[in-house]
């Protein structure tokens, strides 16, 4: 199985430990692929809005997103990482979720993300670990991704991971052990349910681009919604 994670943050810190843990029932039977923030992703969005308007390929930073679109596309389990920053997630996980801001549904959204599963981890002192995961949830709800699993943590005590409480440490890495098993035990042949709020706003968007069809308007979002032919009566999703 092929595994994408997006890390908020470059540190080894507890965001990464966390992860760590995670992933670890994976890592002698999947592909995993990661990246790293900034580092994979290093430009803020210029606001050109070029991949909306004509082609994401235009993007300036087009060589850093077209590699970490191919990971998100390829994965059957997609993980992003965070700790709060002022109650939201890193300043450079916003950079790259603003880079696909074409792929959320009123414009393009990508068929494939519609059956994936997708678990995000956060983790805060004292508050902010669920508004730091809300941020991350929005893009990828809206990238048509239904199933996402949220797990936060307060640490409470200390921001060093050997530096915590010895049972809080014990806490944390239980509750993310369950968590992974889970995802292990998961049959990732079959996609996961679209539930029917990502139904709906799919069908309010589709309302808009058949009014910007009918109004012979230019639009590259337009053409892809035709092209892939949810003009009519396909659909991303299998069930
Ligand atoms: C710039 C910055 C802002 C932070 N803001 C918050 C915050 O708003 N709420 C909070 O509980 N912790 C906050 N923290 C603590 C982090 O969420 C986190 O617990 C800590 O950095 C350890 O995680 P790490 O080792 O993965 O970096 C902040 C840390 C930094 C560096």
């Amino acid at each position: 199985m092929n595994i994408t994670v997006i890390n908020g943050t470059e540190k080894h810190g507890i965001t990464y430990r966390i992860k760590e843990i995670f992933l670890e029932r994976f890592r002698k039977n999947s592909n995993i692929t990661e990246f790293y923030l900034p580092k994979d992703c290093p430009a803020f969005c210029l606001g050109c809005t070029a991949c909306f308007t004509k082609s994401e390929s235009l993007c300036k930073h087009a060589e850093y997103i077209r590699k970490i679109e191919k990971a998100l596309l390829e994965a059957d389990l997609i993980v992003f990482t965070s700790p709060a920053y002022v109650m939201h997630a890193t300043g450079a996980m916003k950079t790259l979720l603003d880079h696909f801001g074409y792929r959320w549904m009123p414009h393009r959204p990508a068929k494939e993300m519609f059956g994936k599963r997708a678990v995000i981890l956060t983790q805060c002192l004292g508050a902010g670990a669920k508004s730091t995961a809300k941020d991350i949830k929005d893009s990828l709800s809206w990238w048509g991704i239904s199933h996402i699993k949220i797990f936060t943590a307060k640490l409470m005590s200390n921001i060093v991971w050997d530096k915590l409480d010895e049972s809080k440490r014990n806490r944390i890495t239980q509750k993310v052990k369950k968590l992974s098993e889970k995802y292990g035990k998961t049959d990732y042949s079959k996609p996961a349910k679209t539930k029917l709020v990502t139904k709906i706003k799919f069908i309010i968007c589709r309302k808009i681009q058949k009014s910007i069809l009918s109004k012979n308007i230019e639009s590259a979002d337009c053409k892809y919604w035709e092209q892939n032919g949810w003009l009519k009566n396909k659909r991303p999703w299998k069930n």
